[in-house]
């Protein structure tokens, strides 16, 4: 008899910790016997460094991705009846910082090839009182930022970005973060840059921003957009940012092995079922937060690789535009892409640890899955 396989799961949080836990472990020590544990060198010098990995005049560590969002749209002049327009096919957290502001999230169908939103949508769903764009980076692929910021340019509304799967994502040659007035960086521990807790950061193309989005971090009041803000406890801490700065040191290495990870599932899965950048991907870097596949018989799919013994995940199903907080949000129009992305995308396991014999394996798993399908047809 066989021998039970091993799981292979979405995520191995701990192996691309072994190679830096001693000085991981070094550094807390030094960290505890400091006693400097709030707001002292580890998050200065985190924000310096991701400042300069992101191309942006500064960046200001703050206490999740959801806070992140929360203070940028705040900081972008986001007030209570203004609506943001945004995209239906991702994380909750997009539309909660929207809704918390008692803004309105205004819901703008995506892109088929790579799931982001659809620029050419983007128009028909300004009003009065848009206020801000968001694009989400989802799964770490770039939106189509030069024709989103000439849209705003010539509406006059703002461009906040939700760059939470998005770190080291590039556009055009530039770092994705720096391609509106702020970005939000999420380091919970399953993002590309992680955390062993709970982290997140602003990017701002404005020093002026980061200065108010300090203060508010920390209680301080603020007076913006004639408007005044009651600041209130949103800081990183130093352990996290300890943590993030070690593992930004460790990037470039660990995203070689998702470009390699994702290389072979492309050998292997045709072209028309899994992501297409525009620009034939050329000046672009997607950082494969997520691996996805489109696949008509999901659930099929699902079946084959858990009897396999692979984990996948199932993204975003329903989208945003029915979810129960849909009541505080507009969809502008039919949202028909989104949907079907929410039936048919499945993701891969993609990760630093995951060996490339498993993925060759589980890109075999898929190319027969769906070239049986294709057959059958
Ligand atoms: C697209 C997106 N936005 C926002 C967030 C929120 O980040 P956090 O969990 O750090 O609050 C996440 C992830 O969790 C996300 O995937």
């Amino acid at each position: 008899m066989n021998a039970p396989q091993r799981r292979v799961g979405r995520y191995d949080l701990v192996t691309p910790m072994l190679p830096c836990k001693d000085e991981i472990v070094g550094k807390f020590e030094k960290l505890l016997l400091s006693g400097r544990y709030i707001l002292a060198d580890e998050v200065r010098l985190l924000e310096e460094e991701l400042a300069a990995a992101c191309g942006v005049a500064d960046c200001v560590g703050v206490a999740s991705g959801s806070s992140a969002l929360f203070v940028a749209l705040a900081m972008a002049g986001v007030r209570p009846g203004d609506e943001v327009i945004t995209t239906p096919y991702t994380f909750d957290a997009t539309m909660e910082a929207i809704i918390l502001l008692d803004a309105v999230p205004v819901f703008v169908d995506i892109k088929p090839t790579d799931l982001n939103i659809d620029p050419a949508r983007i128009e028909d769903a300004i009003t009065p009182r848009t206020r801000a764009i968001m694009p989400v980076p989802i799964f770490g692929a770039p939106c189509d930022m030069d024709a989103i910021n000439e849209i705003a340019a010539r509406r006059g509304l703002e461009v906040v970005m939700d760059n939470a799967q998005a770190f080291g994502t590039v556009y055009r040659g530039r770092q994705i973060s720096s391609c509106g007035r702020m970005a939000t960086l999420s380091f919970y521990p399953t993002k590309n840059l992680p955390g062993i807790g709970d982290g997140g950061a602003v990017c701002c193309r404005d020093k002026a921003d980061a200065d108010l989005i300090r203060r508010l971090r920390a209680h301080q009041v603020v007076r913006a957009n004639g408007h005044l803000y009651t600041g209130w406890n949103s800081r990183l801490d130093e352990v996290q940012a300890m943590v993030i700065r070690v593992r930004l040191a460790r990037f470039a290495e660990e995203q070689r092995d998702r470009d390699q990870v994702a290389a072979i599932y492309d050998s292997h899965i045709p072209a028309e079922c899994r992501v297409q950048l525009d620009d034939g991907g050329r000046a672009m870097r997607m950082t494969y937060h997520q691996y996805w596949v489109r696949c008509h018989d999901r659930e099929g799919l699902r079946r084959v690789l858990d009897a396999a013994g692979v984990d996948v995940g199932i993204y975003y199903d329903p989208p945003l535009h029915r979810h129960e907080l849909a009541v505080y949000c507009r969809a502008a129009g039919d949202l028909p892409v989104a949907e079907r992305a929410g039936r048919e995308i499945l993701a891969l396991p993609i990760h630093a640890a995951l060996p490339f014999a498993e993925a060759h394996r589980i890109g075999e798993l898929v190319h027969g899955f769906i070239s049986g399908q294709a057959a059958g047809a």
